[in-house]
């Protein structure tokens, strides 16, 4: 069998802020192999930003093993978790986190800029990832030109312009409607399944939660149940069912008037 692409052992996080300890995760074992797509469930404070947080490299565990990739995170100081991370892992987030009045390309090639990879490079494969999320005639569209899906494809572009193994995704369908988060769903089932990218994505959405094929359950800080799903939820299939639905009430209106 091939080595977990995340793997925690007994990990947890406690916050100290003046008088009061909060145990936000309580010795925390998982792994999760290459390939799979995972999603993350639980009441709110139950611990799953901050369990992201820690596989992302944006935080370390306070105590317990964390590793990525086989590589043991858990000890490297802030700039060797940055290089890991930007070799490794591509984030989504709920607010897009874009920067405003900067293109949609320059907005990709960001990652690439840390790597220090020369412009006409970077302009190419950030070109490259926008077309793979449809997004080809809006390279030169700043945030507030384009809708909210069309935003949320720009940060998954900005996360696979680096081609990391894996993708890091906290609420990435919080903002949209139903429709518009069945694509974006759509789109991830695509990269886990014909590219293999792992994925790991936080909801509330039990219809989110149903695409991916394992669910873990959160609660106080501890996974409480953690199960595999033999047929996920199909969100291309869902999509194009109310793009259709969509299509049929224009037609009845334009037939009535
Ligand atoms: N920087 C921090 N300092 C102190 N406490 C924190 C900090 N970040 C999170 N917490 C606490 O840790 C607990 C877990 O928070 P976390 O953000 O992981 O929850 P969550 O499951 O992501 O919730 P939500 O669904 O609302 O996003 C909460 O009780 C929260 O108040
Ligand atoms: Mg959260």
């Amino acid at each position: 069998m091939s080595e977990p692409i995340v793997e925690l052992v007994e990990a947890g996080k406690d916050y100290v802020s003046g008088p009061t300890v909060v145990h936000a995760l309580t010795s925390v074992s998982v792994a999760i192999e290459p390939g799979e797509f995972v999603a993350v469930v639980g009441p709110s404070g139950s611990g799953k930003s901050t369990m992201m947080n820690i596989i992302g490299c944006l935080d370390r565990p306070s105590y317990g093993v964390y590793k990525l990739a086989g590589i043991r995170v858990e000890s490297r100081s802030n700039n060797a978790r940055a290089v890991l991370r930007n070799r490794l892992i591509g984030f989504v987030f709920q607010g897009f986190n874009l920067l405003p009045r900067t293109t949609a390309l320059e907005n990709v090639e960001l990652p690439l800029v840390y790597r220090g990879q020369r412009a006409s490079r970077r302009r190419a494969q950030a070109r490259r990832a926008l077309e793979q999320v449809g997004l080809g005639d809006r390279f030169h569209h700043t945030p507030n030109q384009l809708s909210g899906g069309q935003q949320q494809r720009v940060a998954i572009a900005r996360a696979l312009v680096t081609d990391p193994p894996l993708l890091v995704a906290d609420e990435p369908t919080g903002n949209l409607d139903t429709r518009t988060s069945d694509e974006i769903l759509a789109l991830l089932q695509t990269l886990n399944r014909e590219r293999g990218i792992t994925i790991v994505m936080v909801t509330h959405e039990p219809d989110v939660a149903a695409c991916a094929s394992r669910t873990i359950l959160m609660r106080d800080g501890r996974i409480r149940s953690d199960k595999h799903q033999g047929r996920p939820r199909d969100a291309a299939a869902a999509a194009a069912q109310s793009r259709d639905a969509a299509d049929s009430m224009v037609d009845s209106e334009r037939g009535g008037a």
